[in-house]
């Protein structure tokens, strides 16, 4: 696309049917050959992102940060770290994306800051009960001498959620120890961030990102959990860390900050909620716009329980007057590639498949970085190489997040696949080399990549008035294992009412469309994730008509 002004968008919000990209900088494109993704290199290949369709770009943290959690622990929120590039970097690259039409998001980690902010190095200076320490939350220890930690509660990274100071105190830290919790009790945090806000949206972004939206308020008192598995239980059941309804007031606030700017500006929350209706609360009308779909991610591949998820999703939002989203992968979470094919099938058939159903459902949609290239996650990293504070704090237990966090293929035949330009560092993970059949270059001169079903279905869906946010979605009765629905946009819109009818097998076996459908004047379909034979749907593929 190369139009100018992103045109206002007639009927809805554009929003409320996006594709937004997400972009890891550390691992997308490297300019200047340190073996690290920067600013540069992605605003030197939005045209990608432009080429494939896409409404939007998601850039993960890119602040001055020490890096223990890649970039989720930043030490100031209004400056670029060195290793990504400038400020002018930023403003570069989002006038280049609005130039293509793209609109950029950016991440804000409010939950804690990175132990190097200046705010925590200002908290271990002063004194217990001082007011650089109540931007935290610091408490006496439990026990007799004040050696136990306050309370119970795990860091999501494994091991205690406390760590003792010289002066005996304890700071609260849900994730890493260097990334010591705020107090959103406190005005002085508030009025922080509200600046950051109006720092990112008067240099003209769109949108935001909430890191740990479910987290900044904490249960009175911070009672014990009782029990030692919490981990297990984040999206499940209620924590006394997360998801507390006075999260709920700060996002009125920021509502009304992102609202008084022009332009449609949106915010998505992740929030971590053990129901689909309290993540739903999060997308009020005077919240956030959107939250990610977790539950929808983490669904396994069964038509059972896919329907049942998307019935519930379309229902908890719907009950509050929000769209839908939708998600398969993202930087925490293993590539859904190797999560549908972890039982031994070919996960790259279920993705495509799961690809097809995902763009099909009603509301918008969210892509990770590498996934319109099918990548599957690097499972054998050696552990010199690993980053993540997850692997670290769990003495490798959990593999944790770097397998899918490796640089993108871009062209060429040898790793880095020109991820860095000429004679350059390594790469700051390892690229496998069986990723030269996957560079973004191979795929797009393959009709059959990929690249180009994501390419080809990102364009119908944007074409076709019954895809998008606006028609419902009616389920066709179906045997069991396959997924069938209809999308009817109403008859009297200028687009017209042609329906779009999605199938998707999940069975072992082909399924005859005759008999699904009921209808034997189908004729090929506008796009499918496999080739049909005759009017069999092979298994693990997915087509619309
Ligand atoms: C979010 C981020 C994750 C990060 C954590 C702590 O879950 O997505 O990458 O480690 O917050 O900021
Ligand atoms: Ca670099």
């Amino acid at each position: 696309m190369e139009s100018g002004d992103i045109a206002p968008v007639p009927t809805a919000a554009w929003w409320q049917a996006a594709v937004i990209y997400q972009v890891y900088p550390q691992s997308f494109a490297d300019s200047n050959a340190d073996g690290i993704g920067d600013l540069p290199g992605i605003t030197s290949r939005l045209g990608h992102l432009a080429t494939l369709g896409v409404d939007a770009v998601w850039l993960s943290p890119f602040y001055r940060s020490p890096m223990r959690d890649g970039g989720y622990d930043v030490a100031d929120y209004r400056d670029v770290d060195p290793m990504f590039g400038t400020l002018a970097d930023f403003d570069a690259l989002l006038a280049e994306a609005h130039r293509l039409g793209l609109r950029v998001i950016v991440d804000i980690v409010p939950n804690h800051t990175s132990s190097e902010h200046r705010w925590f190095v200002e908290a271990l200076a002063a004194p217990s009960g001082s007011a650089a320490r109540d931007r935290y939350i610091f408490r006496q220890g439990s026990g007799p001498d004040g050696d136990e930690p306050p309370n119970d509660w795990q860091s999501v990274f494994g091991g205690l959620a406390w760590t003792r100071v010289a002066d005996g105190e304890w700071y609260l830290h849900l994730f890493d120890s260097s990334q010591p919790d705020l107090d959103w009790l406190n005005r002085e945090v508030h009025a922080e961030f509200e600046s950051t806000l109006r720092f990112w949206l008067d240099r003209g972004v769109d949108g935001f990102r909430v890191d740990v939206a479910h987290g900044l308020i904490k249960a009175d008192g911070l009672p014990d959990v009782g029990h030692t598995n919490q981990g297990g239980i984040i999206g499940r059941d209620p924590l006394p860390y997360f998801d507390q309804d006075g999260v709920h007031e700060i996002y009125r606030e920021w509502r009304k900050i992102i609202d008084s700017y022009p332009g449609e500006r949106i915010a998505v929350a992740e929030a971590w909620t053990s129901t689909v209706e309290r993540a739903a609360r999060y997308v009020a009308p005077d919240e956030l716009h959107q939250a990610f779909n977790f539950e929808y991610l983490f669904t396994p591949w069964s038509a059972t329980d896919l329907r049942a998820s998307i019935d519930g999703s379309i229902a908890a939002c719907g009950a509050i007057g929000a769209p839908p989203t939708w998600v398969l992968s993202n930087h925490d979470v293993q590539r859904h590639t190797t999560r549908y094919g972890a039982l031994g099938a070919a996960g790259l058939r279920r993705a495509r498949a799961a690809t097809l159903l995902t763009m099909a459902l009603p509301g918008s949609c969210y892509l990770y970085q590498g996934e319109e290239l099918g990548l599957p996650e690097v499972t054998d990293l050696p552990p010199d190489a690993r980053r993540d504070p997850q692997w670290f704090r769990t003495n490798g237990a959990e593999p944790g997040r770097d397998g899918c966090r490796v640089p993108m293929p871009w062209s060429g035949t040898t790793p880095p696949f020109d991820f860095s330009p000429g004679e350059s560092a390594a790469p700051w993970l390892p690229v496998p080399a069986s990723w030269a059949s996957m560079t973004a270059e191979r795929q797009a001169a393959n009709p059959g990549s990929t690249l180009s079903l994501y390419r080809t279905a990102l364009r119908i869906r944007k074409e076709h008035p019954a895809l998008g946010y606006g028609p419902p979605l009616r389920w066709l009765d179906t045997p069991t294992g396959v997924l069938a629905f209809v999308r009817e946009p109403e008859r009297d819109t200028a687009a017209g009412g042609a329906p779009l009818t999605c199938v998707v097998n999940l069975t072992e076996a082909p399924v005859s469309l005759r008999d699904v459908l009921e209808r034997a004047d189908l004729g090929p379909p506008l796009l499918a994730s496999d080739r049909l034979s005759g009017d069999q749907l092979p298994p693990d593929t997915a087509a619309w008509w």
